[in-house]
């Protein structure tokens, strides 16, 4: 079981991030991306119209509204696709290019939903989550496409923001599975903004509890934007993994580059902290989110076959 050592949880702490080099193997790191594009390839473009966009998320008067797709609003215990903003034709709708050169993300539970993914994630980030929490719960992931020419910048944000709980606990582990470099969008992060009390947690990310309605919102709706200074280039090469704190600032450019950066997310909650129900992020019946998937209970389909 590959867990943090003493020195590297002090320095988490201290920074608000770590980055743990070639944690994951280039197997592992190809498996993924191997499996991803084969549920991308199975997926009908015509089953969402739902865009990911987190600078319009933020924006207001936006014509588009992802506060009240419920195709995102569901996405909490399934797997979802999500588009990139300009993945489409202004004029005809139509999208510009190959389906699998279109999409922002596929969210948010892979890490359960599909045996593979969770055989990865079984293997890989359960004994980290391990040494950093005692009950550890993995409520969402995300398979981040950043996709060439138009991967939409992610805006300054504290992941409590989206995923709070009470006492705050959140933790984002982000696996890089082609370079990241600042030319395609790597992340950025604000070594130790996740103890600027002058921040403290900025805003949340609610829905409404309203039986029927599918809406979400920040509160506060206006905040002073976060400080982007002094940041920190998280460069980073297939397998490595950054261990994010729930109120670090960070954030990634777009990808104006002609090469793709997929990543792969997962975020994980404390079992015993509270979970409030206006969290926009629920089960579809309201159930509590499920330990880790262990090696035991997450073995690999019997007829699968892994990439060269
Ligand atoms: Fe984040």
């Amino acid at each position: 079981m590959r867990g943090l050592s003493t020195k590297q949880l002090a320095q988490f702490e201290k920074d608000g991030y770590l980055v743990l080099r070639r944690l994951v193997s280039q197997r592992d790191v190809s498996m993924l991306v191997d499996r991803v594009a084969s549920l991308v390839a199975a997926f009908d473009p015509k089953s969402s119209d739902s865009v990911f966009d987190s600078e319009r998320q933020r924006s207001k008067g936006m014509t588009f509204d992802p506060h009240e797709d419920r195709y995102f609003l569901e996405s909490g215990d399934c797997t979802r696709f999500f588009w990139e903003a300009d993945a489409f034709d202004e004029g005809t709708g139509e999208l510009t290019r190959a389906k699998e050169l279109c999409l922002n993300k596929i969210g948010h539970a892979l890490h359960y939903e599909d045996p593979v993914v969770r055989n990865i994630v079984a293997r890989n980030f359960r004994p980290v989550a391990m040494s950093l929490f005692k009950d550890p719960r993995p409520l969402q992931s995300m398979y981040i496409f950043k996709q060439p020419e138009i991967g939409g910048a992610v805006t300054p944000h504290q992941d409590s923001t989206f995923l709070y709980t009470e006492p705050e606990s959140c933790i984002g582990s982000w696996l890089a599975l082609h370079p990241a470099r600042k030319n395609n969008g790597c992340l950025y992060v604000v070594p130790g903004s996740h103890k600027n009390e002058s921040i403290g947690l900025s805003q949340r990310y609610l829905r409404s509890t309203k039986p029927g309605e599918y809406r979400t919102y920040f509160e506060p709706a206006e905040v002073a934007p976060l400080p982007t200074e002094p940041s920190v280039a998280l460069e980073a090469d297939p397998g490595d993994v950054v261990l994010l704190h729930g109120r670090v600032v960070h954030f990634s450019a777009a990808n104006t580059s002609d090469v793709p950066r997929h990543s792969f997310t997962v975020h994980t909650i404390e079992g015993g902290a509270h979970y409030p129900r206006d969290n926009w992020l629920q089960n579809r019946d309201g159930s509590p989110f499920a330990p880790f998937p262990t090696e035991a209970d997450s073995p690999l389909p019997a007829d699968y076959v892994a990439p060269l």
